[in-house]
């Protein structure tokens, strides 16, 4: 039986953190599909479809990008992974203070639908700390992104910030 998980996320930008979890997923699941929000009533810095072709450029030369599918997704998460025939929904859990907000949405989850669970999955950790707003928070002020995101995703944010900043 092929098995396939959804990974939900904001992914403003795609992080280390979420690339390391992803390749542990492939290793649990034959697919992954990386379900991308938009309109999810959060300023992002990133449209949806750039977010979208970040995660499709960092997946470029994984040997495991075979498994792995990038859609957009707008609405409630389970109504997507229902019309996917999805019942895995993967998160990321990186230190305690990620707890109380995952336990919240994974209950939350499976009262709108039981059949429907979430996984969690730890990334490295020298990656724990890394989260997508830190990332932004240094692009900002131009700092290096070199450990945090990869070159591709660090470009896109000097160039976001720039433009930012230069209509400040
Ligand atoms: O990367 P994020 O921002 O922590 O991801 C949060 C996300 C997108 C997974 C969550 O906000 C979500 O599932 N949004 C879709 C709306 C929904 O289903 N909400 C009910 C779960 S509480």
């Amino acid at each position: 039986m092929s098995k396939t998980a959804l990974f939900p996320g904001s992914f403003d930008p795609i992080t280390n953190g979420h690339l390391d979890l992803l390749e542990r997923a492939t290793k649990l699941f034959d697919k992954v599909i990386i379900t991308v929000a938009v309109n999810n009533r959060k300023d992002s810095v990133f449209t949806g479809s750039e977010r979208v072709h970040l995660i499709e450029k960092c997946l470029g030369e994984k040997s495991w990008k075979s498994q792995i599918e990038v859609e957009k997704f707008s609405g409630l998460l389970i109504d997507y992974a229902k019309k996917r025939d999805v019942n895995v929904l993967l998160r990321g859990v990186r230190q305690i203070s990620d707890f109380e907000y995952e336990f919240r949405m994974a209950l939350t989850n499976r009262r709108l639908a039981p059949d429907i669970d979430t996984i969690f999955l730890m990334p490295d950790e020298q990656l724990t700390f890394i989260s997508a707003s830190i990332v932004k928070e240094i692009a900002y002020w131009g700092g290096d992104l070199s450990s945090f995101v990869p070159p591709i995703v660090a470009d896109a944010l000097i160039e976001k910030f720039r433009h930012k900043r230069e209509q400040e």
